[in-house]
């Protein structure tokens, strides 16, 4: 026999090997992917969710409550979201965040009397335009963020809240 030639016991060797890494191989990556599944998944807030018939909305803004699903590892929860939506006078649609960019507070509408049709959020007094552009001299350093729409059959989808450069 020569050096190259491998014995009966070394082919069984590698064999057995082989053959019991592949089968290990099988039975773990269904688990491993079980286990790996739900954080490699896009979460629900990426996706666009239906929050009114386009009908409804008109050029002063308008509060909407919607719920999302939220799948957080492994665990799924409803979410309420809230979105100020109105009708530009070129027709755009326009859905901002109501969360304020100081600290996170909720704006309101039109609720300061001495500073009408702004979004005005009472935690500091901080306002914005009706573009949710912040106004300066307020604490608010960036404007609302906008939320990605899309109309489809009729009715208004948002996305994702994103940030726009401040004023
Ligand atoms: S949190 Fe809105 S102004 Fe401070």
């Amino acid at each position: 026999m020569s050096k190259e030639d491998i014995s009966r016991r070394q082919f069984l060797n590698y064999t057995l090997t082989g053959v019991g890494g592949f089968m290990a191989a099988g039975m773990l990556m269904p688990m491993v992917r079980f286990a790996l599944d739900p954080i490699l998944e896009p979460s629900a807030d990426q996706k666009m969710v239906a929050v009114t018939p386009v009908d409804k909305l008109t050029n002063e803004p308008k509060r909407f409550d919607y719920k999302v699903k939220q799948k957080d590892g492994w665990y799924e929860s409803d979410v309420t979201l809230s979105a100020w939506v109105y009708k530009a006078k070129n027709g755009d649609i326009i859905a901002l965040s109501p969360i304020c960019k100081h600290l996170g507070c909720t704006v309101d509408w039109n609720t300061d009397p001495s500073h009408p049709s702004q979004f005005y959020c009472p935690c500091h007094f901080g306002r914005y335009t009706k573009d949710g552009t912040n106004v300066k001299g307020t604490p608010p350093l960036a404007p609302l963020d906008v939320f990605e729409s899309k109309v489809k059959d009729g009715k208004l989808y948002l996305g994702k809240a994103k940030p726009r450069k401040g004023a």
